[in-house]
């Protein structure tokens, strides 16, 4: 089956630059998708190397067809970044040069309305991004308490509308399974003030946002991932990650602190005990966002942010 994966690169530039693309170095992309970040930096190895990851086999199967002029330099993972320890260890590299994330889902995976992510269009309810993932949506919506899904609901899509909606879930399941994409939608919708449903944003926006968010366990792995790379990157290597949401950027913020923080000791201290040294430098102290150009061009980027940070010497 030919796959066509249409994504727009968020940053594509931005990202490029942020990297500092040494010709024989080794990069890994975290988040491969549709491979517009791939293929620049492919692009500027001679001798490096470039680690393109994706839990998505169908992203891994385009993007081999799109970078198949530089598939010398590629070695490609279908894998889930979280483990890059095992990732990087099975390929037999300690030490990177640079990464990057780009999180979320791609174009690809919201415009296949088979893979349920898109409340406009029926579907099965799924949103796994790697399809042999045991949690889908419908397990998600079908079997977890109420509590659950309104704290999913809550924090996760920062919906205040999350006990009704939790309630009217439950309620509903108890008559028969809610196995699609629009019957979900339609619950949401029972329960939103009629007001809400006259403007604004699609009032399953945030609840669809929450539900990915918990099947993929996306905001958990941020952190842990962030500080693994870190620990496999060279003096002077640098890590970029775009989000897409408040609570992705917050996770990013909070890891990029945390490693870039030197001493421990509380200030009373008249000297350092703790002898811990900071791993990152902070690039830029605020995210970087996209051009007025690029926020024309695709709508996708609106909420983008970009932060990057370069290993400190050893
Ligand atoms: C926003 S898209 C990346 C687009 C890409 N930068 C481009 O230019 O085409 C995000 C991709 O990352 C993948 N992804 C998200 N979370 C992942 C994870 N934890 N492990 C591996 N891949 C992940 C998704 O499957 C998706 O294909």
């Amino acid at each position: 089956m030919e796959i066509v994966f249409s994504h727009y690169s968020v940053m594509l530039s931005e990202c490029i630059d942020a990297l500092n693309i040494r010709p024989d170095g080794i990069y890994m992309d975290c988040t491969l998708g549709g491979g517009g970040h791939s293929l620049e930096i492919a692009r500027r190895l001679t001798t490096g190397k470039l680690i393109c990851i994706d839990q998505d086999i169908c992203a891994i199967t385009a993007a081999k067809e799109r970078l198949r002029e530089h598939a010398d330099k590629i070695l490609f993972v279908k894998n889930n970044f979280s483990n890059i320890h095992a990732i990087l260890s099975e390929l037999g590299i300690e030490y990177i040069d640079g990464a990057l994330l780009d999180l979320g889902v791609s174009s690809y995976q919201l415009d296949t309305p088979e893979r349920g992510f898109s409340y406009n269009t029926e579907a099965p309810l799924d949103m796994r991004m790697n399809e042999d993932a045991a949690l889908s949506a419908y397990e998600v919506v079908n079997t977890y308490t109420e509590s659950a899904l309104r704290r999913i609901i809550l924090d996760y899509g920062e919906d205040n509308n999350a006990s009704r909606i939790a309630g009217a879930i439950v309620k509903k399941r108890a008559e028969k399974p809610i196995e699609t994409t629009t019957e979900l939608v339609e619950v949401i919708k029972s329960v939103t003030p009629k007001k809400l449903l006259a403007v604004g944003h699609h009032p399953a926006k945030k609840v669809f946002q929450a539900i990915r968010i918990e099947v993929n366990s996306e905001l958990s792995i941020i952190e842990p991932t962030l500080t693994a790379i870190t620990s496999h990157l060279n003096p002077n290597g640098r890590i970029a990650v775009i989000t897409f949401h408040s609570l992705e950027d917050r996770a990013a913020k909070h890891a990029f602190a945390e490693l870039s923080r030197g001493c421990t000791c509380p200030p009373s201290y008249p000297v350092c005990v703790c002898g811990n040294k900071p791993k990152l430098t902070l690039i830029n102290k605020k995210p970087i966002l996209p051009s007025e150009e690029e926020l024309a061009e695709n709508h996708r980027s609106h909420s983008a942010k970009l932060r990057v940070a370069q290993r400190t010497e050893y």
